[in-house]
């Protein structure tokens, strides 16, 4: 069941979905990790939130008492059965590696790595540069633009879909999928459709690469043996729709907040067009400060964690984000430090699930600021213009309006 109430008490009631959380969530952090830096709610299931950093990655690290079998932020509904009136095809083995522990999660995790290594992922520049710059060209002229919605949405799905080697003309409605499974996923008819959407064309896709495989990713896994066995097809498909679920939405927000930041702190922007050398640490530090994942880990048996009365079947909403702005990890932090030296920031997260995508994300971050200074060195948000920000599993901007001479 959804509750939507507004809070009172953010220790022993909190939402991630509230609106006021999700336009600035770093001061209710600041007040909770002062007076009880593990808060809980009963919101749509017995969550409870870390908010230091010591304690988001002690949790990430036991994966003993907590499972990663449940990774969502917003679980569908708990008194929903998701195969009632469906029959389509079904996530059996979920979204392996992340919804995975091991065993599953060490060898399906190998499998996908070589795909986002470094030297990969250098392969991948070109076209991410080209497509920046065919975006730029729509609209580098009109004086304003969405950052949002004309830029940084447009760039990780694309890249994506040419490593899973899927069509990009379908790039609008894999966005809209991805939208509907993590950032509408409170309306349980939304969170349905993405789900069936994807699953569809990946089953069919599959069935296709089985007839004539190429050289991407989706082919690769369904030839590939393990222990002397082909992988499932269901754990193909379950890994085929996480590298797009992991890889658009989260990138799109990292890129896009990192412009709204850039449009809104004129110091940073003019430095880092004066200073292009300081583009690999601004990246680690535009991460860390506006990180966007939260990942969700349930509780296996009951535990008390740091007085905390966990008790199994739990949520533990794994704030990464808030872990990033620790003033015990980090000197002042919430100020952004384009140069700042140590940087041992877990948007990416911590332990055996640590994204397997981060160098793919790294250079898309990289290359879309890049091309987006060259081009638009000046930019301030547009006045008066409403910015959203969606939240809950995967925080950033939605509606970004800047404006440039
Ligand atoms: C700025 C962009 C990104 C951020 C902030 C991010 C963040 C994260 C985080 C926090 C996790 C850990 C999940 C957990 O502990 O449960 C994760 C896992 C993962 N990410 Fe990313 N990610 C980003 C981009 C990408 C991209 C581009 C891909 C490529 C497809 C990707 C693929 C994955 C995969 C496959 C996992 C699961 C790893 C495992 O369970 O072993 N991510 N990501």
């Amino acid at each position: 069941m959804t509750h939507t109430a507004p809070v009172t008490d953010w220790a022993t009631d909190f939402d991630v979905m509230d609106p006021g959380y999700l336009k600035d969530p770093f001061t209710i952090w600041d007040q909770l990790r002062q007076s009880c830096p593990i808060p809980h709610t009963d919101r749509r299931k017995s969550s409870w939130m870390p908010l230091r950093y010591d304690d988001v990655t002690a949790i990430a690290h036991d994966i003993e008492h907590f499972s990663s079998l449940k990774v969502a932020v917003i679980p569908a509904d708990e008194d929903e059965d998701p195969n009632e009136n469906w029959d389509g095809p079904s996530l059996e083995y979920g979204l392996p590696p992340i919804s995975a522990d091991p065993p599953l999660h060490t060898w399906t995790r190998r499998l996908l790595l070589p795909w986002f290594s470094h030297k990969r992922v250098d392969s991948y520049v070109p076209l991410t540069r080209e497509l920046c710059r065919s975006l730029l060209d729509g609209f580098a002229d009109k004086g304003h633009a969405d950052a949002a919605a004309d830029y940084a949405q447009q760039i990780p799905v694309r890249v994506i879909a040419r490593i899973l080697g899927v069509s990009t003309d379908m790039a609008d409605t894999f966005t809209e999928w991805v939208r509907d499974v993590l950032e509408f996923a409170d309306d349980q008819e939304r969170r349905q459709a993405g789900v069936e959407g994807l699953l569809y064309y990946f089953v069919d896709q599959l069935a296709q690469r089985k007839e004539h495989p190429g050289d991407d990713l989706l082919s690769e896994l369904l030839h590939t043996e393990v222990e002397g066995k082909q992988v499932d097809d269901g754990i193909v498909l379950g890994m085929a729709a996480l590298v797009l679920i992991a890889g658009v939405d989260t990138t799109w927000s990292g890129i896009g907040s990192a412009l709204w930041h850039l449009a809104s702190h004129e110091e940073d922007r003019k430095r880092l067009v004066a200073e292009p050398d300081l583009m690999p640490t601004a990246v680690e530090e535009l991460l860390r400060a506006y990180s966007p994942v939260t990942m969700a880990r349930e509780v296996t048996q009951d535990v008390e964690y740091a007085g905390c009365p966990m008790k199994a079947g739990d949520k533990v909403l794994m704030n990464f984000p808030a872990a990033n702005r620790d003033p015990e990890a980090f000197e002042n932090p919430d100020v952004v430090q384009l140069d700042r030296a140590h940087n041992r920031h877990v948007a990416f997260g911590s332990g055996i699930h640590r994204c397997a995508g981060s160098n793919l994300a790294r250079m898309e971050l990289q290359v879309a600021l890049e091309e987006w200074l060259t081009r638009i060195p000046e930019f301030t948000l547009a006045e008066g213009e409403e910015i959203t920000w969606a939240g809950g599993q995967v925080r950033g901007p939605r509606i970004l309006p800047v404006v440039f001479p």
